[in-house]
């Protein structure tokens, strides 16, 4: 390990950055929202089988490439292929990493500070004043066009990110994850303790896991592995670039499988909290991808100590972006450290600052600007816009078919030796291993082709 690469102090800590980086808003406000608006129970099924199956294996690649080669993924791919020509074209799954990067991290910010402003409004009681008197309904909407207060919160949320990444691995990322990341646990199974005792607590039970076989159709099991991508964090090296920080007598499988398992428990954890308050309240979910932000306040003050819940509720939201954002500046910033040779510091002020520059076009696509509010390239109704079209592009293109590449590259590309070899240091015998090749090989490529093919296809996908 060269001096300049920093290095996680401890298994839990390695765990833990990855797991900050897979929980954030792909789990508490897109998970919720599409499994309710998939009708819960085979959708969820789905979803898990989906990690299980190609997630996992994914993952478990990623984390391989990333420790055996000690960079971050452009140059991961380059030391890991054999010398023959045309070697270099292995470049282009990293490089489409950095892009995909660059770009999430560029909207992820947007959303991630409208948590910021209703950690303000709770504790301030602003928010239960616009409940109380009905002008919260109108509030959303002018908050989301006003470029001020947009360009604003963003500003905040993407200076935090590049606070923490800007003091490296152990100093930043490692102790902010340390801590954060158990104060997340702690606040959600308080709140989902608290969901047991509501009315709605069976229903919302019921719906998450009586599977209904017959609701579901192609579009939500292209959705449902969709989804596995974004919310594991997969598919653009920043599993990779965590990876290569990891030490060598830690085992590879099993962070891969608990990483896994605490990011799925926490998007069902959020299922169970936002639909035993929608249940018990019987609402009427008119616009489900605003459950967070626009139903949920309004629930949360017709209950008793509303502020409050309210308050931390959207505080476990910032943390858990703010997890994931210093997972997706660094994936850029490595890029810069080990490729174009940069100081640490003077890459992430590079790097976090272009893509700051870059964001401020999805900051003002949501009614600020007419001309990037309507900015329409792809001409879906959920595309329309710079942010839903950003998002658009990294979901369905950039994650799914970086997944593809780095199935394809550690099934066929790397040998056996190197990935048998990279598997049981830390870990010792895998006899299993067979069964993770044909995974990785096999299954993973072909199910993520699936999706790609049927995108293609125009197949709803989103
Ligand atoms: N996994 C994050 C979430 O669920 O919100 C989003 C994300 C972070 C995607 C980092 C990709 C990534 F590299």
């Amino acid at each position: 390990m060269s001096q300049s690469r920093g290095q996680w102090s401890s298994h839990m800590g390695f765990i833990l950055a990855a797991a900050g980086s897979a929980v954030g808003l792909g789990n508490l406000w897109k998970f919720p929202y599409i499994a309710y608006e998939n009708h819960g129970g085979a959708f969820v099924l789905v979803y898990i089988g989906a990690v299980a199956l190609v997630g996992l294996p994914i993952m478990i690649a990623e984390i391989v490439l990333g420790r055996r080669s000690q960079l971050s993924p452009v140059g991961a791919f380059l030391k890991l292929t054999p010398d023959r020509p045309g070697h270099r074209l292995w470049a282009a799954p990293g490089m489409l990493g950095i892009l995909a990067g660059f770009v999430i991290l560029s909207y992820y910010c947007v959303i991630a500070g409208w948590t910021l402003r209703y950690i303000l409004m709770s504790v301030s009681g602003q928010l239960a004043t616009m409940v109380g008197d009905g002008s919260f309904n109108d509030f959303f909407g002018a908050f989301l066009a006003d470029g001020p207060q947009q360009t604003l919160w963003y500003t905040i949320f993407m200076t935090l990110t590049v606070g923490v990444v800007f003091f490296g691995v152990k100093d930043g990322i490692e102790k902010v994850a340390r801590t954060l990341v158990p104060l997340l646990f702690v606040i959600l199974i308080a709140l989902a303790v608290y969901s047991t005792t509501t009315e709605g607590f069976g229903r919302a039970m019921t719906f998450l896991f009586r599977p209904n076989f017959h609701e579901l159709d192609r579009g939500a099991i292209l959705e449902a592995l969709g989804h596995s991508f974004f919310t594991l964090s997969l598919g653009m090296g920043a599993m990779l670039t965590y990876g290569s920080y990891m030490r060598r007598q830690d085992s590879i499988p099993k962070a891969a499988l608990a990483i896994s398992l605490l990011d799925t428990a926490i998007a069902i954890l959020a299922c169970i909290i936002m639909f035993s308050i929608i249940f018990t309240e019987d609402m009427e979910v008119t616009k489900s991808s605003t459950i967070l932000f626009t139903t949920l306040p309004q629930v949360f003050f017709k209950l008793p100590g509303g502020s409050i819940i309210s308050g931390f509720f959207y505080l476990l939201v910032a943390v858990a972006a703010l997890t994931s954002t210093i997972s997706l500046l660094e994936v850029v910033t490595s890029f810069a450290i080990d490729q174009l040779k940069l100081a640490r510091r003077a890459a992430v002020l590079l790097t976090g600052g272009s893509i700051y520059v870059f964001g401020l076009l999805s900051a003002w696509s949501l009614g600020a600007s007419d001309k990037l509010t309507n900015f329409n390239l792809i001409g879906r109704d959920s595309t329309v816009g710079m942010l839903g079209t950003l998002d658009y592009l990294a979901s369905n293109w950039f994650l799914p078919v970086g997944g593809l590449l780095i199935a394809v590259f550690t099934g066929w590309v790397l040998s056996r030796k190197a990935s048998h070899e990279e598997m049981s240091d830390g870990h010792g015998p895998l006899p299993w291993y067979n069964g993770w090749q044909a995974l990785i090989r096999f299954v993973a490529p072909l199910v993520v082709g699936a999706i790609i093919v049927s995108v293609i296809l125009g197949a709803e996908y989103q």
